[in-house]
């Protein structure tokens, strides 16, 4: 195991880091909950939810899963008043249409282009309304954000009309939006 995933697998470090090279959570936190326009009686669903960070924007009625148990430790103990639960995204057993949105928040730049389908085909067959995605875009001029995403663990930070492509082939690109944190920039995608 490189010294980076040791780094990266205590949850409080994990927390830290991101927290530093995206300048805080703000960006991230203010631009999502105007994208996704979340009701209070609607339920949702964030797979790859890591610590839990986004489920404070979620009054109740949110579950978040990830594979990494130590994670999801911390997530229940941070935000008891949450569903969390440790589930492997390429082996989920929710019911159709069981969540009015599901969320992927900074996870699918993990996926190769295999997983990459089967978790869209999954999202689309659990999301009652739409899937809702934030990834970060490659930055051609951004040294600092190049040399970040050469370190971040997801190996397929893919270029954005790539990953526009790519979502259209299993669901419907119905909107997006792009924001600056720091030295990231990120795109919102809801997928319908
Ligand atoms: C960059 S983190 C994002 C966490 C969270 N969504 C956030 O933005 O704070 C990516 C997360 O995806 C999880 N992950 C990667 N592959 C997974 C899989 N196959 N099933 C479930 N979780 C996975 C990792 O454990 C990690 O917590």
């Amino acid at each position: 195991m490189s010294i980076k995933d040791k780094v990266f697998d205590l949850p409080i470090l994990f927390d830290v880091v991101r927290w530093c090279v995206l300048g805080s959570y703000k960006p991230m936190f203010s631009n999502l909950t105007k994208f996704v326009d979340h009701k209070d009686d609607e339920t949702v669903l964030e797979i790859g939810c890591g610590t839990g960070i986004f489920s404070k924007l979620f009054k109740k009625n949110y579950t978040g899963v990830d594979f990494f148990d130590e994670f999801i430790v911390k997530a229940k103990r941070e935000f008891p008043d949450k569903k969390f639960a440790v589930m492997d995204a390429m082996n989920m057993d929710f019911k159709d249409k069981s969540y009015d949105k599901v969320l992927l928040l900074n996870f699918l730049h993990h996926m190769d282009d295999d997983e990459f389908e089967k978790v869209m085909h999954e999202c689309k067959r659990i999301a009652k309304k739409g899937v809702f995605i934030m990834e970060p875009v490659p930055q051609k001029y951004n040294l600092v954000g190049r040399v970040l995403y050469s370190l971040d663990r997801g190996k397929h930070i893919r270029d954005f009309f790539l990953l526009k492509d790519m979502l259209n082939n299993y669901s419907k690109v119905k909107r997006y939006h792009m924001f600056r944190s720091l030295f990231y920039k990120l795109v919102l995608i809801e997928c319908v």
